[in-house]
């Protein structure tokens, strides 16, 4: 039988969950919420009374998860918004959709989805695959409702941009290489893989990760120099029992017995998620923080702690050529 996600018992998140502020009269957008961290998300904005923008791929899953979302939270305002993060095309009608939904503005851009390990793939942009869906389309969905996060900041004195890193972000050498943002989707190194998470899936991945993370920098650097009220986050989930995991399997990144071993060692979504939510929803956390269970690479499980963004992507050379890279990638300028 293939790999199945681990039930795992939440130890922190009870707790956590009772400290959220309620955040009644907000505008939350959240890519990828069928399953893990984004739908964890999506629950608690749900019950905190904001106002749910999900965005996701159409897929049963996505039906089925919206279903059961409305049931739990039937006073909640919810709305499914379909995007396919694997096109440009998708996420900019996302974005229109957006703006029709939400003229007061956006107060959280939560850039969750993601990929892991897949294969050597373009996308129909001719990206790879999980660069376009991890990174390069939460750029451009970001660049597309920045001034609906501005509207949002001068009305409620902030807004917030988080993206959802990964301890990956370390692999495997801690350095953002151009050609991974470029339109070189299937000739980024074939498929390999091996279970001390190398070879070229993996450092695919950790290229996706990392991106992640100097965006954050580069964000929060544009936006303080501005003068802006609108934040700019970044969070990992450790490792976290989610359907991640279940989607690389199938793709044959990973194998099913190392799997089934490897995941022992996870926390559940919720957990996971707690990373991700604080800077959502956390009162008083500050651009620039970093949230997770700690910076280094065996920082699997536990409370979600405040952090600093980290010197190997927070610095100039990398910011600018994550931030130039992307630009070319989307084809657009993204003036802060
Ligand atoms: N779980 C971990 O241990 C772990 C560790 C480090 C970082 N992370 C990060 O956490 C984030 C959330 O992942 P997760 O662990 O919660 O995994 P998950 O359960 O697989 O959730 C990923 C979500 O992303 C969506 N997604 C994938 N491709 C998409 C596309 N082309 N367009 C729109 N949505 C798409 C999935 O939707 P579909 O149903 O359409 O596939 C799903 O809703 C990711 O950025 C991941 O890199 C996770």
């Amino acid at each position: 039988m293939s790999y199945q996600k681990k039930e795992v018992k939440s130890r922190y998140f009870p707790d956590f969950e009772q400290d959220l502020p309620s955040v009644k009269g907000r505008n939350v957008v959240i890519t990828g919420t069928t399953s893990g961290t984004g739908n964890v998300a999506a629950r608690v904005a749900a019950r905190l009374g904001a106002k749910v923008l999900l965005l996701n791929r159409k897929s049963e899953r996505a039906t089925k998860s919206l279903a059961e979302l409305k049931q739990s939270y039937p006073q909640a305002e919810i709305i499914a918004i379909e995007c396919d993060l694997q096109s440009f095309g998708a996420v900019r009608k996302a974005a229109d959709e957006i703006r029709r939904l939400c003229p007061e503005g956006v107060h959280v851009l939560a850039n969750n989805a993601g990929v892991m390990a897949l294969k050597d793939e373009a996308t129909a942009d001719g990206f790879d695959v999980q660069m376009q869906t991890n990174h390069l389309s939460h750029f451009l969905l970001t660049k597309e409702l920045m001034p609906l996060l501005e509207k949002a900041a001068q009305t409620s004195g902030e807004a917030r941009v988080v993206n959802h890193s990964s301890i990956a972000r370390m692999n495997p050498k801690k350095n953002l290489l151009p050609e991974y943002l470029e339109k070189k989707g299937g000739k980024l190194g074939g498929d390999g893989a091996n279970i001390f998470f190398g070879g070229a899936r993996w450092v695919r991945y950790g290229q996706t990760k990392l991106a992640n993370a100097a965006f954050t920098a580069a964000l929060h650097q544009k936006l303080q120099a501005k003068g802006s009220k609108v934040k700019s986050l970044l969070a990992h989930p450790g490792l976290s029992n989610t359907g991640l995991q279940v989607t690389t399997v199938q793709d044959g990144g990973m194998g099913n017995f190392f799997t089934n071993m490897f995941m022992n060692l996870g926390q559940s979504q919720e957990d996971g998620a707690m990373g991700l939510i604080s800077c959502m929803f956390k009162r008083e956390v500050q651009s620039g923080e970093f949230f997770g269970p700690g910076s280094g690479p065996y920082a699997l499980k536990g409370k979600a702690i405040s952090m600093k963004l980290e010197p190997f992507y927070d610095n100039e050379p990398t910011r600018n050529l994550l931030w130039q890279k992307s630009c070319e990638a989307i084809g657009e300028d993204f003036k802060i």
